[in-house]
């Protein structure tokens, strides 16, 4: 049996940081994301007849060939696999060899283990013929570790509430990907590999002093991001976006040990960004556990925003996305 799934990252406007239970992956608030378009994982996998081989392959981003994936990036893959029989009340097993293609830098900070983990959640539903709805593909993306796996399966702009417990916990659509001409540019300053995984972070969170706080201000900014959504008032949106990302970044910073994603690269680009909107470009910054910046913009600014930028020597690569829909068969 061969089959292959397509999945894309996402950016989250509103964040996950920190777990109320880290092995059911229950996050402490709601997050609210958006699917990319042009950064998405292709995952395959193929059954062998030796049920002990369980083999995982990766293609790098720009890389033409497929090599054999870390040790830990197996045991994620083969865990993921316990979890998923479990969840799927099966005893069946196979043997399999699993190929993940990232069309984008991997570990940067752009959700490369949502796009893979959501593509796996399908595909092991699909190897053990078990039809789940949307809800349940959903839960069981969570269920990976990566918990913001969840958001790519539905199509376009993604609500996780964070429900009571496992089965009240997953990600639906609020919006189809042609709702709102939003374009994120991902900025790529380093693409080099973070080296603490968001699992160990997020058990750290609680250990900021600034965490509660960061809670309590969700409570309104939730609200108010639903609103600027439905209105579509891009500036109200991109101001939340902003304030959202420093809070998250801000509790990481403070978290013990602390936790520094952005660089001097970094910073310079804010500010960047911040001097374009002073000339009339309107566009605004968020940034997940990673250095690279997601610069959040209207389609109709895009092209501008791409000049301005263009010859900005710390910007190694430009990813260009809209809003994409969720994980799919690869056509
Ligand atoms: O889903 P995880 O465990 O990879 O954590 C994702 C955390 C952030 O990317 C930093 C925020 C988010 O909501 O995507």
């Amino acid at each position: 049996m061969k089959l292959k799934i397509r999945s894309p990252a996402n950016i989250a406007f509103i964040k996950y940081w920190g777990q109320k239970d880290g092995c059911l992956i229950l996050p402490m608030n709601d997050s609210f994301s958006m699917n990319l378009s042009n950064c998405f994982s292709t995952v395959e996998i193929e059954t062998q007849n030796d049920f002990n081989t369980k083999q995982l392959y990766i293609k790098k981003y720009q890389s033409d060939n497929y090599e054999v994936a870390d040790q830990t990036s197996l045991k994620k893959v083969i865990d993921y696999y316990q979890v998923a029989k479990k969840f799927l009340k099966t005893n069946q097993d196979f043997g399999f060899i699993i190929k993940s293609a990232n069309s984008f830098p991997k570990k940067a900070g752009i959700a490369s283990s949502a796009s893979f983990f959501s593509a796996l959640a399908m595909l092991y539903s699909r190897l053990f013929e078990k039809e789940l709805n949307q809800k349940e593909l959903s839960i069981l993306a969570r269920l990976s570790g990566s918990g913001s796996a969840c958001r790519s399966i539905p199509d376009g702009f993604s609500w996780w509430k964070k429900g009571r417990d496992s089965s009240s916990s997953y990600a639906v659509s609020i919006a189809p990907p042609s709702y709102w001409d939003l374009n994120d540019l991902v900025l790529i300053l380093n693409s080099g590999e973070k080296k603490v995984s968001s699992q160990e972070g997020h058990q750290k969170a609680k250990t900021s002093g600034l965490y509660k706080e960061r809670l309590r201000g969700l409570k309104k900014r939730l609200v108010d991001i639903k609103k600027a959504f439905e209105k579509k008032d891009f500036t109200w949106f991109g101001y939340l976006i902003e304030e959202e990302a420093i809070s998250m970044h801000s509790v990481m910073m403070t978290q013990k040990p602390p936790l520094y994603f952005w660089s001097e690269r970094t910073i310079d680009i804010i500010k960047k960004i911040i001097g374009g909107r002073s000339q009339g470009l309107e566009m605004y910054f968020t940034i997940d556990a990673g250095e690279n910046i997601h610069l959040i913009c209207q389609g109709k600014n895009k092209e501008k925003i791409y000049q301005y930028f263009s010859k900005e020597k710390n910007i190694l690569n430009i990813i260009s996305n809209q809003a994409a829909i969720g994980t799919r068969d690869y056509e």
